[in-house]
């Protein structure tokens, strides 16, 4: 039976109590949140040490994080909210590559002033916009030029997103030969009509292709990135693209809600609003999708990921060792990931740090010999403390006031119960509506639902009130 909008199957009652929650809430891949970082030009008479100053004082002996930014697309799909621009031109992606390998020269040289030595690196991210734009000379080019900057250890996990209608043998084989040992494919929904009305045509078939031909070079783990809340989605379709998406036996599933926000991104204002599932319908597509998911036999992480149980992201969370950074879950521990590119963020030990979205400016700064930095927030040891509890929350949906600060100095056990208590209220509130479990006395909680992380997490934001509108509903 096809239900039509409005009409909904009996949700589970914890998804019924989100409903009344559902408000703007962020996703806390960092915390603070990017809208609370501050312009470079307010911080200038702070005397906060600037970005250069912090990479300067980095241990370099820890392996660092690399995030590489390609913010070009060959056509723009309409639910994208990332930062990038559409081009059929290749002659802008070349004059970018030069800027970005200035910036990576930079930043390598200015950590490097101190220790003289190639900072090591354990992790290389490569996002989008769509990485897979890149010729294979040029993505050869530019591992070149990082090698020739950083010190890749050979175990390094070398990741990147893959638009699967730009993916040829060429650029699979300079993956391989490059290192790269994790992909991530898009591919959101396998309906012509919904492909339709989000701008982004892509048969099965060419999923298939693609990841056929990682295989072949013997690039082995692959994730599929799927939607739900897209316009005209079902919870049958939801059902229909795990079948297809699982029978390509992925080793992880993300499955990402529809994130509307035609305020900021105004080409989603060309989606039909009135084709879109509401708050209800949207739990009803997600729960259908965990079952199927779950009944063939992957294991829910976090929020949306959804993991082979011999894959790396599983044993993390066995191990205690999940983390939550710009790109998601990520099973990568070191301390500093550092973004080169418009708009991407570096997250130090004691501070965040994002580059200009401009790509004119990002040019212009580099010009000029700068770091192309716009944003900076120093952290407080407070803001280091409650960053730790909301980690943790949205990494396992537990938390356990005794057990996570018992190695805490005397000052930080001070701020988190302090943090704790503040968040009670909230939790109640939570406790009340079936979405956690709380215990006041023993100082834990639990959430009963994923989606309640973001909730729990929320209970323990000191800066959240007055920006709730930049951010995106639960449901
Ligand atoms: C940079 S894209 C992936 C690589 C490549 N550009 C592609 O689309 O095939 C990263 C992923 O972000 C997700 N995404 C993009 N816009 C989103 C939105 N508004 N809400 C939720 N997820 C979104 C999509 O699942 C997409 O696959
Ligand atoms: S989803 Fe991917 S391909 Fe589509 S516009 Fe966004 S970054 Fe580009």
């Amino acid at each position: 039976m096809t239900m039509g909008k409005g009409e909904h199957a009996v949700l589970p009652q914890s998804y019924k109590s989100l409903l009344k929650h559902n408000k703007n809430t962020p996703r806390y891949t960092s915390y603070p949140t990017a809208p609370h970082f501050r312009e470079i030009a307010e911080l200038l008479s702070t005397g906060e040490p600037s970005y250069e100053e912090w990479l300067q004082k980095l241990d370099t002996q820890q392996p660092l994080s690399l995030y590489v930014h390609v913010p070009f697309c060959k056509k723009i799909c309409w639910y994208c909210g990332c930062h990038t621009k559409a081009t059929n031109k290749y002659s802008p992606v070349e004059q970018y590559l030069t800027y970005l390998k200035r910036e990576i020269s930079l930043v390598a040289k200015t950590i490097q002033n101190k220790h003289q030595t190639a900072p090591i690196v354990g992790h290389i991210h490569f996002g989008g916009g769509s990485p897979s734009y890149l010729s294979a000379t040029d993505f050869n080019a530019l591992m070149q030029h990082i090698k020739t900057c950083f010190s890749i250890s050979p175990s390094a996990e070398i990741a990147i997103e893959l638009d699967p209608r730009e993916i040829n043998e060429a650029k699979v084989a300079s993956y391989k030969i490059n290192g790269v040992n994790r992909v991530s494919l898009g591919v959101q929904d396998f309906h012509p009509n919904v492909q339709k009305a989000i701008n982004r045509y892509q048969p099965f078939h060419t999923v298939y292709e693609s990841l056929k031909l990682l295989k072949q070079y013997s690039i082995q783990s692959c994730n599929i990135d799927l939607l739900y809340g897209l316009p005209l989605q079902t919870p049958e379709m939801i059902a229909e693209n795990i079948i297809l998406a699982t029978a390509l036996q992925p080793n992880r599933i993300s499955l990402f809600g529809y994130a509307h926000v035609p305020w900021m991104k105004k080409h989603m204002r060309l989606i039909d609003e009135a084709t879109m599932a509401d708050a209800e319908g949207r739990l009803e597509q997600f729960s259908v999708a965990q079952a199927a998911l779950t009944q063939k036999g992957y294991r829910q992480i976090g929020l949306d990921h959804f993991v082979a149980e011999n894959d790396p992201m599983a044993k993390a969370y066995d191990t205690g060792t999940l983390k939550r950074n710009f790109q998601g879950y990520s099973t990568d521990t070191a301390t500093t990931l550092i973004g080169f590119g418009p708009s991407a963020i570096s997250s130090l030990p004691a501070t965040y740090a994002q580059n200009t979205p401009d790509n004119r400016l990002y040019y212009k700064m580099l010009d000029d010999g700068a770091l192309p930095v716009a944003k900076q927030v120093a952290l407080t040891e407070d803001d280091i403390v409650r960053r730790g509890i909301i980690e943790h929350i949205m990494c396992y949906g537990i938390y356990n006031l005794s057990l996570h600060s018992a190695k805490f100095s005397a000052s930080k056990k001070a701020l988190a119960h302090t943090a704790f208590i503040n968040a009670e209220t909230q939790l109640e509130q939570l406790a009340i509506d079936n979405l956690i479990t709380f215990s006041k006395e023993q100082q834990t909680l639990r959430v009963l639902i994923p989606q309640a992380s973001r909730l729990a997490a929320a209970a323990f934001d000191a800066y959240l009130a007055p920006n709730v509108a930049q951010h995106t509903q639960v449901a």
